[in-house]
């Protein structure tokens, strides 16, 4: 029997979790699981709804760390989970993605001798003012499992000095999850078209620092907004973080852009799916339209997902308001690229492939 403890924290990482509880627990007389929350997001629309809505169980424990600068979330988040893994003695602990809680909880299994496996691992933006950037390097460094999703992964993991054997391209759980929830997501779009009442319609999500902590960054990118949504409709369901940055600087939203809360996963699937066209800086919403051949920009500098731009339908745009303006408007005059195509093992089995390494461990 296999010890396994999962970690999640934040909004994308229960999507990548999901699929491995999910197919883990198939095989029930091999592994014992134990789910963490770090409490990172703890808004009911940052967290239960996607505990409902991907059929997850309950947090065996949740760490309820919350908010904080940096070092007091990173710090809070290893005081509290050093005795839950002393506790539950697990074999391997799971941590997914690039956020806070990954490289906490990642040090503090490394440092009591249990072994680390990321999924997710190797993506690189070459970007370290990102505090996603330094997570990711420092978490793969300390990782005894890199899973990772697309082949430029292993390649800077190598070029960082990992072991080859400790990689192994599984693809891309997040869209095991939206494989199996797209059939819902289609059915709950009637639903969805009424209550918003546009056709054709631009999909909005904006939550990085380097955006939405700038005033000035976060005014262009709204004031584009402003000035494309007197042709088309505008849906942005707004993070808390830039709901607040919205409030903080005073930035003027037009009554045509369409405020939102924060959506559950599944109308958001539908709507991404939907979608003439989606503007993000997302690191997740960059692989769903890829996947789903929706044209998405991507409002910055560079992406730690290459692949999406290579293969997929992401564009980089500069945060400015005539470049946002005139990618959204010539991108909804373009007819969609046929020959954008999904990158290989996005194929709703990379969970399946996970759990077969993890069988043949010893
Ligand atoms: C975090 C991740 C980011 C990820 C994003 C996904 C880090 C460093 N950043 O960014 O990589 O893309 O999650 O959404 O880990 N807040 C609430 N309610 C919540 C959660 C947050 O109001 O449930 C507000 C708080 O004021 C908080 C702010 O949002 O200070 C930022 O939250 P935090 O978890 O620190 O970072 P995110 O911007 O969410
Ligand atoms: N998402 C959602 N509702 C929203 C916005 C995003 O369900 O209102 C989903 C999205 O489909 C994807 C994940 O959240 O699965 C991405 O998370 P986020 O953008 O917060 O973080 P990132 O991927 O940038 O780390």
């Amino acid at each position: 029997m296999k010890r396994i403890l999962h970690v999640v924290g934040a909004r994308p990482n229960y999507m990548k979790i999901a699929p491995i509880v999910r197919e883990m627990a198939k095989h029930a007389n091999e592994f014992a699981q134990t789910l963490v929350h770090t409490g990172q997001h703890y808004d009911d629309n940052m967290s239960k709804v996607f505990f409902d809505e991907l059929e997850m169980p309950r947090p065996d424990v949740n760490l309820e760390v919350g908010s904080g600068s940096h070092a007091e979330q990173t710090a809070e988040v290893m005081m509290r989970f050093e005795p839950v893994v002393a506790q539950f003695k697990p074999d391997w602990v799971v941590v997914p993605g690039d956020v806070n809680s990954t490289l906490a909880c990642a040090l503090v299994a490394v440092k009591l001798g249990v072994k680390v496996a990321h999924v997710e691992a190797g993506l690189r933006s070459f970007d370290r003012t990102m505090p996603e950037e330094i997570n990711r390097l420092l978490t793969d460094q300390i990782s005894d499992l890199l899973l990772t999703h697309s082949p430029e992964a292993r390649e800077n993991l190598t070029h960082e000095g990992v072991a080859e054997e400790k990689i192994h391209l599984v693809g891309n759980t997040m869209i095991d999850t939206l494989v199996r929830l797209m059939p819902l997501a289609e059915e709950r779009w009637p639903a969805l078209h009424s209550r918003f009442r546009f056709d054709q319609f631009v999909l909005v999500t904006l939550h990085r620092p380097n955006n939405v902590d700038d005033r000035a960054g976060l005014n262009e990118i709204i004031s584009a907004l402003n000035q494309v949504s007197s042709d088309v409709p505008v849906l942005f369901p707004v993070h808390p973080r830039t709901q607040q940055k919205i409030a903080q600087y005073e930035i003027n939203v037009s009554e045509t852009v369409r405020l939102t809360e924060p959506i559950g996963y599944i109308d958001f699937l539908a709507l991404q799916a939907h979608a003439a066209i989606v503007v993000t800086d997302s690191g997740g919403v960059q692989e769903e339209t890829t996947f789903l051949g929706v044209p998405c920009l991507t409002v910055r500098p560079n992406t730690e997902r290459p692949i999406t731009i290579t293969t997929g339908t992401n564009r980089l745009v500069k945060r400015n308001r005539e470049a946002i303006v005139s990618a959204i408007r010539s991108a909804l005059d373009r007819p969609r690229n046929a020959a954008a195509s999904r990158p290989e093992l996005w194929d709703g089995k990379a969970a399946e492939r996970i759990v077969r390494l993890f069988r043949e461990l010893d």
